[in-house]
């Protein structure tokens, strides 16, 4: 907003709820007050949708349409990669579009991290830390389910950062009889309790007919009844005889105070998502390449990034 107003004097218009406020034209002019306060903000102050413009009837032109209407002349499109593949089809219709990467995930690709994904990470290990104690008050053993629909990044890395016994990532498989034994060694040496963390994408069987969003998305997070957590929670105790409680983060990583690191990064992504417009470029995605922002193509932004190996047999190391 800043850059944009010194660079050129631009007016900066905020489209509520994602592409849903695109296909109905919900706009609302942003100014510099509006931002005052914000750097500090979890969530969006413009709030979001899993709406898909490619699956309504004539999305995409009624987009260009709305945006013509409304005076809009290059769009910022800020998302993972459902908001980012949309985004791209626009640019090839000749829309100027600049992308953003952001998702708690971090299953981008093209960036080395989308922003909020360490934010939630620190969230998320704080919590396993004080799951881990009050486990081991108790001599329990303490399942944690995290987000991570399809990816490893924030299991990984916030057990990790938290000093997880073991993590479970839906990108390389973890037998359950490998968990027991873990439980069991441990409990063998007199360690009674273990912090087992697991990802929301894994897939352990149980699951069937999950409702799906319009991206084609499992939606996981919402599914009722048996979750990973309570599921391996029962196993393990009834292979290991050792008390166990589940616990399911969830939404609660995600909309947090978010840390220095994504308030500079997301500053510097910002800053340069409106160079790129007003330098005459689209069709591309500000990335985080290192410890510097870059310009790639945008339909990076719509594939996947999963967890590597390298980074896996790190944390992999650690489970003991
Ligand atoms: O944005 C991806 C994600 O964070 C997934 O990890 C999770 O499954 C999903 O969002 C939850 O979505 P919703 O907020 O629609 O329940």
């Amino acid at each position: 907003m800043l850059r944009a107003a010194e660079l050129n004097g631009y007016t900066v218009i905020g489209i509520l709820a994602g592409w849903a406020g695109l296909l109905e034209g919900r706009f609302k002019e942003l100014r510099y007050s509006d931002f005052e306060n914000a750097i500090g903000s979890g969530g969006t102050m413009l709030t979001t949708s899993r709406t898909n413009p490619l699956k309504k009837e004539h999305g995409l032109e009624t987009i260009e349409a709305n945006m013509k209407k409304a005076g809009i002349d290059a769009l910022i499109a800020v998302g993972g990669d459902d908001t980012l593949g949309v985004a791209s089809k626009l640019a090839e219709l000749g829309v100027r579009v600049v992308g953003v990467p952001k998702t708690i995930d971090n299953d981008l690709a093209g960036t080395d991290y989308s922003f909020g994904f360490f934010t939630a990470v620190d969230e998320a290990a704080k919590l396993i830390e004080s799951l881990a104690t009050t486990g081991r008050s108790h001599e329990r053993v303490m399942v944690v389910e995290v987000m991570g629909r399809d990816a490893g990044w924030i299991a990984s890395f916030a057990g990790m950062a938290a000093g997880a016994n073991m993590i479970i990532v839906p990108e390389f498989e973890t037998s359950l009889d490998s968990v027991v034994e873990l439980v069991k060694s441990r409990a063998a040496s007199g360690k009674n309790s273990s912090v087992i963390v697991v990802a929301e994408g894994v897939s352990f069987g149980y699951k069937s007919d999950i409702e799906k969003d319009e991206f084609g998305h499992a939606l996981v997070a919402k599914a009722a009844g048996e979750n990973n957590a309570s599921f391996l929670a029962r196993y393990i105790e009834q292979k290991t005889g050792v008390e166990t409680r589940a616990t399911v983060l969830g939404h609660s990583i995600r909309g947090t105070t978010p840390n220095s690191y994504d308030r500079i990064m997301t500053t510097l992504l910002g800053f340069r998502a409106v160079e790129a417009l007003h330098s005459g470029n689209s069709g591309v995605m500000v990335a985080v390449h290192g410890t510097s922002v870059v310009e790639v193509p945008l339909t990076e932004g719509s594939k996947k990034k999963f967890l590597d190996e390298k980074t896996w047999n790190v944390a992999k190391s650690f489970f003991a």
